[in-house]
């Protein structure tokens, strides 16, 4: 009695590992993430060409709200419906957008079944993270020598979004596109000079729909996007141009 829960990579179905795409192509049931009701699942859509015509997928909901205590019932009813396939005697696999480890809804259900399915066994497969795609498509590294990193979600507090950029050499902003423009006023205040390198990107490695810009500081300042969804993500170096 096993689950497996895979990451997909951030897009490019060619950047899934092997044993990702070797349990995907060998499930008999697939469950993947989606916001709402109706609403086509990323994760499923990533790997659709690996998926076998006799395997079953099914979408979860998790709502993007904030307020967790809200989102427990569906913790746990989403954890139930993924056990009673496990212990179908199926071979089941959860789908999750780049790595299950960053950000993502596989850690409530992963402690759900921690604690309500003890008896199912799990297996983690990591997969490349939007952090490592936006870098490498980029050409820039997140971090050389005695340098720091921060990983932020830029839709929350902007207090702590200022005190994470002051203490670090390169921010990673994720979580919303929309969020973008009040984070880059927000990096010179932290200490951010204005020739920073800024890389933004939409949909990176997305097939047909990628966007990825480079500017500094100071020519980004003032002006709209280029990110102007959720699926985006910004890296700022302080010290690109030393
Ligand atoms: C719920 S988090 C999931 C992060 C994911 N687990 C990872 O390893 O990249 C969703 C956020 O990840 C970022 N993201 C994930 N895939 C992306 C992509 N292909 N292009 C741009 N941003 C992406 C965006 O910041 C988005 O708001």
């Amino acid at each position: 009695m096993k689950l497996y829960c895979v990451g997909c990579g951030p897009g490019d179905p060619e950047l899934l590992t092997v044993r990702a795409v070797n349990l995907i192509k060998s499930a008999e049931v697939i469950f993947a993430p989606t916001a709402r009701e109706g609403k086509p699942s990323i994760a499923l859509s990533v790997v659709e060409k690996y998926v076998d015509k006799s395997t079953k997928t099914a979408s979860l909901v998790f709502p993007m709200v904030k307020d967790k205590e809200s989102l427990k019932d569906y913790w746990k009813r989403n954890a139930a419906e993924i056990a009673e396939a496990v212990r179908a005697g199926k071979k089941v696999v959860y789908l999750t957008v780049g790595d299950p480890a960053l950000y993502s809804t596989w850690i409530y259900i992963h402690r759900q079944l921690r604690s309500d399915h003890p008896d199912i066994e799990i297996e983690v497969v990591p997969g490349v993270t939007s952090l490592f795609a936006i870098a490498n498509k980029a050409g820039i590294s997140l971090a050389e020598g005695d340098e720091t990193v921060a990983i932020v979600p830029a839709c929350y507090d902007m207090e702590r979004v200022k005190k994470a950029a002051g203490a670090c050499d390169t921010v990673i902003f994720l979580k919303d596109g929309r969020y973008f423009d009040s984070v880059i006023d927000m990096l010179g205040q932290a200490g951010f000079p204005d020739d920073a390198s800024i890389s933004v990107a939409q949909d990176i490695s997305v097939p047909q729909s990628e966007i990825l810009e480079q500017t500094t500081l100071a020519e980004q300042r003032g002006r709209k996007g280029p990110a102007e969804k959720y699926f985006a993500i910004m890296v700022a170096k302080k010290n690109a141009r030393k």
